[in-house]
């Protein structure tokens, strides 16, 4: 079974997440090509797959725009073949709001798109203060501080349950 995995990340954390799902399904006998939405060949064909997973994490509010592009160019195709979906994002850290339904980014993001992946999740992200460009820092912290988050800007915090991840890949191999 072969299946395409894409990925929108910056930092890397979806990239990580995606990793470890192809991973897993590599133990499952799946064929993974692994590859960045955003730089992906927009021609690419879906054809040659069984299976397509999409992963992106939100920046400010947002998906990166690549995301709403490779769903409008591969629109008919992506619905119809087993597809599946994830978000990153650090509200997901709250289990109030770490699943698609209650994490008003994804919530949003599903509403909206004509896409209809069979499955979908949402994990929380990573927090890597230091890594952060000064103004995103104070952004990210302002941001945490509102929403009773770490604030220690010397801090690298992984919120990722990936109990969580695994359950996920392993549903992946069921969808049809
Ligand atoms: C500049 C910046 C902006 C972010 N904006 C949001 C946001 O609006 N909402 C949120 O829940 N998380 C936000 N995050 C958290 C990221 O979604 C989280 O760090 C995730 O792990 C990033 O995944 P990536 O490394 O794959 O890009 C932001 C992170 C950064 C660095």
């Amino acid at each position: 079974m072969s299946a395409l995995l894409l990925y929108c990340s910056t930092d890397g954390q979806t990239k990580k997440i995606i990793t470890q799902i192809a991973n897993e399904l590599r133990q499952h006998g799946y064929e993974c090509d692994v590859r960045d939405l955003t730089s992906v060949q927009q021609s690419l064909n879906l054809d040659t797959y069984k299976k397509v997973l999409i992963g992106a994490s939100i920046r400010y509010g947002h998906f990166n725009k690549a995301l709403d592009k490779f769903i409008t160019r591969h629109l008919v195709q992506l619905n119809n073949m087993p597809t599946a979906f994830f978000g990153v994002n650090l509200t997901a850290r709250k289990e109030e709001k770490s699943t698609p339904e209650t994490n008003s980014y994804i919530r949003k993001f599903l509403d909206k798109t004509p896409w209809k992946p069979v499955l979908t999740s949402v994990f929380a992200g990573a927090l890597l203060y230091p890594r952060y460009k000064w103004i995103d820092r104070v952004m990210i912290q302002l941001i945490m501080k509102m929403t009773d988050g770490e604030t220690d800007p010397t801090k690298e915090i992984e919120y990722t349950d990936w109990n969580k991840v695994s359950e996920f890949a392993n549903k992946f191999t069921q969808i049809e």
